[in-house]
């Protein structure tokens, strides 16, 4: 039987008592329910293949293709020869970048609908997965902040976020660097399911139209300060086999730190938004246009 247990926060359900790789129809449906009312759900020990993997997510929509055509792909500081990455390879940075609080593809025209994460190998210690309620975080606010981001947007760009993580600033040619214009998306987001508000912000939102840029990002920083706290944040700690997704509407996230000689590899499969709720305009080159990064948000 189908046991769903909320976690000891305002996101979250832990889930036992099912077999995610052969899943039946009603099962399916406690799980959809599930990830609508908690934002996130953890299921340990699955142990799935990357079938498994992917047609759990494809239970959700369509998969994002991250990198290689490939719809399950490894996040990880060990490569593909069994080596482990250096600081100035651009893969690591991106690793270290996920340690700031984002939701993922926010920086591309359609964000993404959830991520699910499974791990293969885990390092000694540090390494989890935090989430953080954006729900709770938006029903929270006072009033007079509610009204002063009512109708805001911000601009979302990996260009922008790499650069306040401290990383070098080009134009790259992988998955999120976008080429034209940076996506433009509200503050606060409507979940197209439930209907209820959540704040959309994390370190991939950087430009606020009408406002300075230092001002914009200093009004982003309050809202992640307040957003990403107790009651609101589940810190996963991974055991080889869990499987973890949340639902990047309403839901931040980030990596924990761990000793870099060691691996960690996880295995991610991204559910891409729907077209009618996740697809932002995009408008001019918002990429390094007199963008100068103020703050690191990590
Ligand atoms: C990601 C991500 C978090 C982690 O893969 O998008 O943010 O803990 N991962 O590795
Ligand atoms: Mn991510």
């Amino acid at each position: 039987m189908v046991d769903i247990v909320p976690l000891d926060c305002t996101l979250g359900a832990r889930i036992t008592g099912i077999a995610l790789g052969d899943m039946s129809d009603g099962e399916w449906r406690e799980v959809e329910d599930a990830f609508h009312e908690y934002g996130a759900l953890v299921f340990p020990a699955q142990h799935l293949t990357d079938e498994e993997h992917i047609a759990f997510g494809e239970r959700f929509g369509g998969i994002e293709i991250l990198r290689d055509g490939a719809k399950a792909v490894r996040v990880s500081n060990r490569k593909d020869d069994g080596t482990l990455m250096k600081p100035e390879e651009k893969r690591y940075q991106t690793l270290r970048g996920n340690e700031g609080w984002h939701t993922d593809s926010s920086y591309m025209p359609l964000a993404a609908k959830a991520s699910a994460l499974a791990a293969e190998i885990t390092p000694s210690k540090g390494g989890e997965t935090e989430l953080a309620d954006m729900r709770d975080a938006y029903d929270t606010l006072d009033e007079d902040t509610k009204e002063r981001i009512a109708g805001l947007s911000a601009y979302h760009s990996l260009y922008a976020s790499q650069a306040k993580a401290g990383f070098e600033f080009k134009t790259g040619e992988g998955y999120g660097y976008h080429t034209r214009g940076a996506p433009l998306r509200p503050l606060v987001k409507t979940h197209p399911v439930t209907g209820r508000k959540s704040l959309f912000i994390g370190r991939h939102a950087f430009r606020i139209p009408g406002m300075a840029d230092g001002d914009a990002q200093a009004l982003l920083d309050e809202l992640l300060d307040h957003a990403c706290r107790a009651p609101r944040v589940y810190s996963h700690s991974w055991e080889p086999g869990d499987l973890m997704i949340w639902d990047n509407r309403c839901i931040l996230h980030r990596a924990m730190p761990y000793d870099y000689s060691e691996p960690r590899v996880l295995r991610h499969v991204r559910v891409a938004g729907d077209p009618a709720s996740e697809l932002a305009e995009t408008g001019r080159d918002e990429r390094a246009d007199g963008f100068e990064p103020v703050a690191a948000n990590r």
